[in-house]
This record gives structure tokens, C-alpha cells and sequence, in this order.
């Protein structure tokens, strides 16, 4: 069983830095996990938002997960993958109308819904292509979650429509032509790290559906209640309790689904599968001190991986980071910078790392989801770092690093003296 550190050093050595290496040991065991946690009567789809990987969704594919999709080119990538259409719901607070237009003609599991804008324009493409449209109503509920820092509800937000304002009109919902309603979702938080808060969160909304189901006399055929289960980055945080998760979620779903047995509960999640999967691998380029402290500056900073550098986050705190290389075992504390001309492309501040050289590999773990997805690759130019899956004692390229053809070739140059030149 090869470490980490020998992975990692496998991949760099082949594909160099920087660079995402992904452990898909780790992937599969983690998803198992939380499938292992849940009674059979709920599904897991992997938020592809996380990490689009078109490699990383077909692994975790071939383990049974389904998906959930943001954009047409998540969904595409859902389908490469191999997930089937059934497998699949199409989120976002703003699809265009060729996207619903795909979700249609494709026959997914539901599209979410998340203004009534959006289902009248379903309702009229599903008529002009004389079909009935699979869809859900995404609820901005009156509960904010509990446990987790960043919340998508339960506030004003763009995500869905109000509960008190969607419990009203759902006769409506259900009345438009074209237009099957298999249910509700709600998606209301992340990076939960309490099993008491998941199962709080998720009473409240099979409780909604309930109500709505009873309200309307209506049978519903899904519920979507999200998920948000966290992972620890920092020293204060105690990973999620997975036996108490399944102690307290077995008997919720277990009585919804002995009340709703034709219901297919859907769980979302993303960070707790592939988060601690991934590992961000920079090397030194050079160190120096600089007005009293000392800089390591690296090839991969906030452009590759801004997460780490707390944007979103009003209070930054350090990912965990280790020297993987350094010859010593006493430690210094290093600024570690990335190749940016800004003074916040800072991946590590004040952090303790064994004594550091240039030439060094320096490893942000746990830095699966919301990695090069969720960051500024083309600043500078750089362009998004390659990534690099070690699965089964082999290592495999699966994304190449950008080039400077690749950033290039995507720009048009214009030429002033006649028409512009389209290559
Ligand atoms: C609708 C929806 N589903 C799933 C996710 C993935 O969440 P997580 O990474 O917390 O599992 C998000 C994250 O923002 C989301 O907005």
C-alpha cells in the first residue's frame, strides 16, 4: 500500500508541478463511506460543482453515484462519465434556454427548478417538443442550516423560491401544462461537521414534503434534501461522526421511506467524497526574506487553488500544508506565496513547515473539492495546473496542464486594418 507522500511523488515525477494528485483509493473508500452510512432507500449524487473531473465522476460512477449538474458542460461531463440520464438532476439558479432545452429532450431525473420564471419556460419548451418535463421546486426554506458556516438558504439568496411563498402556490405549480412535479429540493449549507445538524436539516425537509404532499393530496415521487456533510481543514475542527450520521439518519429515512415508499430520497454531496481525495502539489521556486519574514514562493498559488487562500472565508485560516521533500525535521515558519503579482496570493501564512529549500515539493491536502473548479486559472496567464489520478498502483494523466496555445488560440486577434481575423 503506497503512501501518500510515494503518490504523490509518482505523479509529480511524470507530470510535475503544480499539480492536483488525486488518491483514487481514498475517493472510493470515502464515497463508500457515506453510502455505507445511509440506508438503501436513499441515493448519493456527487455534486460535480465540487470537482468536474471527467475521470474522478466515472470512478465514483462505476461505484454506483449518481450526479447532480450545474451547467450543460457539467452535464455532458455526467454523461461521458457514463451516468444515465435517470441518474442524473440539473441544478442552478440561472439556466439558459438551450440547457433546459437539452435537459428536456434528454429525459433527466428532474430538472430543479428555482424560479417560476424558469418552470413557465420549461412548461412552453416541453410543449414544443410535446413532452412532459421531469422537474422538482428548489425551496428556499424558512430554516437556516445548522452547522454550517456558508448558507445557501434560509436567508435571502438566489437559490430557489421561498418556502411560505412556494407552500402557497404549489397548486399552481402542479397545474401547468407539460410539467410533472416530482417533488422538492432544498440545499441549504456546507462543510456541516455535526451528524445532529445533517439530521436536523434533513427532519425539517422531508417534514416540508410531508406537509406540501398532504396540503396538495398529491403523490410525489421525489425529495432532494441536500446534504452539506463537511470535512476538517483546520486544527479546532473534529471530522464528521459517520456512526453517529448513520445512527440518527437510518431511522429518519427508514420511517419517511416505510410512509413514502414509491419516494426516491436523493442526498447531495461533493466535499466529503473528493475533499480529502486531492492533494495541491507546488514546488519552491525560491525563498528570501523579505522586511523580516521569510517567503517561500511557489509555482502554484491562489490561481490554482484559491480555497486555501480563504477566499469566501472572512477569516483565513491555513489549509494544512507539508514539506514532503525537505531533508530536515526541524521546522520554520514560511509565508508561502504562489507566482502572482498580488500581495494576497498567499497559500500559507505564518505556517510552520519542516525547514524549507528551493526545489522542495510542498502538499496542501485535502484539497479535492472546490480546487482548480472554483479557482482564477487565467490569472497571469497561467493557466489551470494538470491533475493526475493514482488509482491502483498506476499513475494517470487526466487533465493536461494548460498551454500557452491553449490560453492563446482561445483569444481572437483582431486586425485594424481590415476585418477582424476569425481562426
Ligand atoms: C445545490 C448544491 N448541491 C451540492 C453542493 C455540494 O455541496 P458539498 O460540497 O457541501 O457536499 C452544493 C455546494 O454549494 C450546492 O450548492
Amino acid at each position: 500500500m503506497q503512501t501518500h507522500k510515494t503518490k504523490i511523488i509518482a505523479a509529480v515525477k511524470k507530470h510535475g508541478t503544480p499539480s492536483y494528485i488525486y488518491d483514487g483509493e481514498k475517493l472510493v473508500s470515502n464515497y463508500q463511506r457515506l453510502v455505507n452510512a445511509l440506508p438503501d432507500c436513499v441515493d448519493v449524487f456527487y455534486a460535480l460543482k465540487v470537482n468536474p473531473n471527467v475521470s474522478l465522476v466515472k470512478l465514483l460512477r462505476s461505484k454506483g453515484a449518481c450526479t447532480e449538474v450545474c451547467s450543460i458542460t457539467e452535464l455532458e461531463i455526467a454523461l461521458r462519465a457514463g451516468t444515465l440520464p435517470q441518474d442524473i438532476v440539473f441544478l442552478g439558479p440561472s439556466k439558459k434556454d438551450y440547457e433546459l432545452k437539452k435537459a428536456i429532450s434528454l429525459g433527466l431525473f428532474a430538472i430543479v427548478v428555482e424560479s417560476e420564471t424558469e418552470l413557465k419556460r420549461i412548461s412552453e419548451f416541453a410543449k414544443e417538443a410535446g413532452v412532459v418535463a421531469d422537474v422538482a421546486i428548489r425551496i428556499n426554506p424558512d430554516f437556516s442550516a445548522k452547522g454550517s458556516p456558508w448558507k445557501m438558504g434560509g436567508r435571502p439568496t438566489q437559490f430557489g423560491i421561498d418556502e411560505k411563498h412556494a407552500v402557497e402556490n404549489f397548486g399552481n405549480y402542479l397545474s401547468m401544462s407539460n410539467i410533472n412535479i416530482k417533488g422538492i429540493h432544498v440545499y441549504n449549507g456546507t462543510n456541516i461537521l455535526d451528524a445532529q445538524s445533517v439530521f436536523e436539516n434533513t427532519r425539517y425537509i422531508l417534514n416540508l414534503y410531508d406537509h406540501i404532499s398532504k396540503k396538495y393530496n398529491t403523490n410525489f415521487s421525489m425529495v432532494d434534501v441536500g446534504g452539506g456533510m463537511g470535512i476538517p481543514y483546520f486544527p479546532n475542527q473534529v471530522e464528521l461522526d459517520i456512526v453517529e450520521f448513520k445512527n440518527l439518519m437510518t431511522p429518519l429515512f427508514g420511517s419517511f421511506n416505510k410512509k413514502y415508499p414509491n419516494t426516491r430520497i436523493i442526498m447531495e454531496s461533493g466535499r466529503f467524497i473528493i475533499g480529502t481525495a486531492g492533494y495541491f502539489t507546488v514546488e519552491v521556486n525560491n525563498i528570501k526574506i523579505n522586511h523580516g519574514k521569510t517567503f517561500v514562493v511557489t509555482d502554484g498559488g491562489t490561481n490554482c487553488h484559491s480555497a486555501s487562500a480563504g477566499s469566501g472565508r472572512v477569516v483565513k485560516r491555513n489549509f494544512p500544508m507539508e514539506n514532503i521533500t525537505s531533508i530536515y525535521e526541524e521546522t520554520e515558519t514560511y509565508q508561502v506565496a504562489g507566482p502572482l503579482c498580488s500581495p494576497d496570493d498567499i497559500i500559507g501564512r505564518n505556517i510552520d513547515l519542516k525547514k524549507t529549500s528551493e526545489g522542495d515539493l510542498l502538499v496542501i491536502t485535502d484539497s479535492g473539492a472546490y480546487g482548480p473548479s472554483s479557482s482564477p486559472g487565467l490569472f497571469h496567464s497561467h493557466g489551470f495546473p494538470v491533475e493526475v489520478l493514482v488509482y491502483q498502483d498506476e499513475v494517470h494523466l487526466i487533465r493536461k496542464k494548460d498551454t500557452s496555445e491553449d490560453i492563446i488560440d482561445r483569444q481572437v486577434v483582431v486586425n485594424f486594418e481590415k476585418e477582424p481575423v476569425l481562426n
